[in-house]
């Protein structure tokens, strides 16, 4: 089907009539990755997703396992924002944590209200339509059968819960072709929820939470383009969201949440960032230099050639990378990025 551009002053956006009406009825959003909607819910407004998996970017999360091993031995503390509905955290505490005597004590923020209220709940849906689907199956991959069974350690499986846990909207789209969907609850087991502590709180806000503590980790995982307004390859054609994407200065709002995390963590601790590309492929904004500009051809959209979260992490030389994983885009190949990086002491 022919799709019409939607011009603006810089970026080109393609609205698909397709998507429009079929996924969002008559809401003028759409996006054109469907996974990455998910089966989770939104926030009250359709370009912030709340979605998440169990063990997502699992390389990421087992090598940020083995550094902390090495890095702090005997323990140290981890914030999680961005925890979403708890999947992240659950996952994290089962890698890296004794079951029965955590030394890695995980403190959970989000600035979403829902996505709080449902992480309180630890109820989860699992479903053949997501990342952790494995969870589903018995597997003959060793890694993932080792990973179920820390999984099964924490977790319990129940019959339908009352409460809604996913996007009606999308699983009705994913039943229209009639594909077998598969879906199980679990519930966070009743010894373990003490655990963990889930709470409304802002990354920007990070010096004021717990302000006389320092952390071994901070994650802050798949959210950046919260505060950046990075809508990379999304059909987002609303004038109110195509104007933020312009006029927010994305190199200084990361910069201000990469000095806060530098003087959060303790020395030689760990930033976390996600795989999603709109995490690692900025679109422009108002502020990048015109050298730094160019058009990407094949997805009509403009681009910056150098990203602002290197920029922002190197500067100064306060971080070093230490683990890459993979981001993988339908409209650029898959590439590495770098997905943890360390504190360096001045
Ligand atoms: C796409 S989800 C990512 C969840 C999880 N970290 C993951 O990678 O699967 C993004 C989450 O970031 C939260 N969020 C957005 N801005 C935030 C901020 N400034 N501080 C803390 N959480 C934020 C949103 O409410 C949402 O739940």
């Amino acid at each position: 089907m022919k799709i019409s551009p939607v011009k603006s002053s810089r970026t080109t956006c393609y609205k698909s009539p397709y998507k429009e009406n079929i996924l969002y009825g008559s809401n003028p959003i759409c996006s054109n990755k469907i996974n990455f909607t998910s089966l989770k819910q939104t926030t009250g407004n359709e370009n912030l997703f709340i979605d998440t998996a169990f063990y997502r970017d699992l390389p990421t999360l087992l090598g940020f396992t083995k550094l902390m091993h090495e890095e702090f031995p005997n323990g140290a503390d981890i914030m999680d924002f961005a925890c979403s509905n708890g999947e992240e955290a659950i996952s994290l505490y089962s890698l890296i944590n004794d079951k029965d005597a955590p030394k890695y004590k995980i403190h959970c923020y989000d600035t979403s209200d829902k996505a709080i209220k449902l992480a309180k709940n630890s109820i989860y849906s699992v479903n053949n339509y997501n990342d952790d689907y494995f969870l589903l199956y018995s597997n003959n991959n060793k890694l993932k059968s080792d990973i179920k069974r820390c999984f099964n350690d924490l977790m319990e499986e129940i019959s339908p819960p009352d409460i809604k846990l996913n996007d009606e909207r999308y699983v009705e789209y994913v039943k229209t072709f009639n594909i077998f969907f598969n879906e199980k609850y679990f519930k966070l087991k009743d010894q373990y929820k003490h655990n963990f502590k889930f709470e409304k709180g802002d990354i920007r806000n990070i010096l004021n939470i717990q302000p006389d503590k320092q952390v071994g980790a901070v994650f802050f995982r798949n959210a950046l383009y919260h505060i950046t307004s990075n809508h990379v390859f999304e059909n987002i054609y609303d004038k109110q969201t195509i104007d933020r994407i312009w006029n927010t200065d994305k190199y200084e709002a990361i910069q201000d949440v990469v000095d806060k995390v530098y003087e959060k963590l303790l020395s030689g601790g760990f930033l976390v960032l996600g795989n999603d590309e709109k995490e690692h492929i900025y679109q422009v904004d108002k502020y990048t230099p015109k050298d730094e500009i160019f058009f990407d051809e094949n997805n009509k959209e403009y681009l910056r050639l150098k990203s602002p979260l290197l920029k922002a992490l190197k500067k100064d030389g306060k971080f070093k990378p230490v683990y890459t994983s993979t981001c993988k885009t339908e409209k650029m190949g898959d590439f590495k990025v770098y997905t943890i990086w360390q504190k360096v002491e001045k």
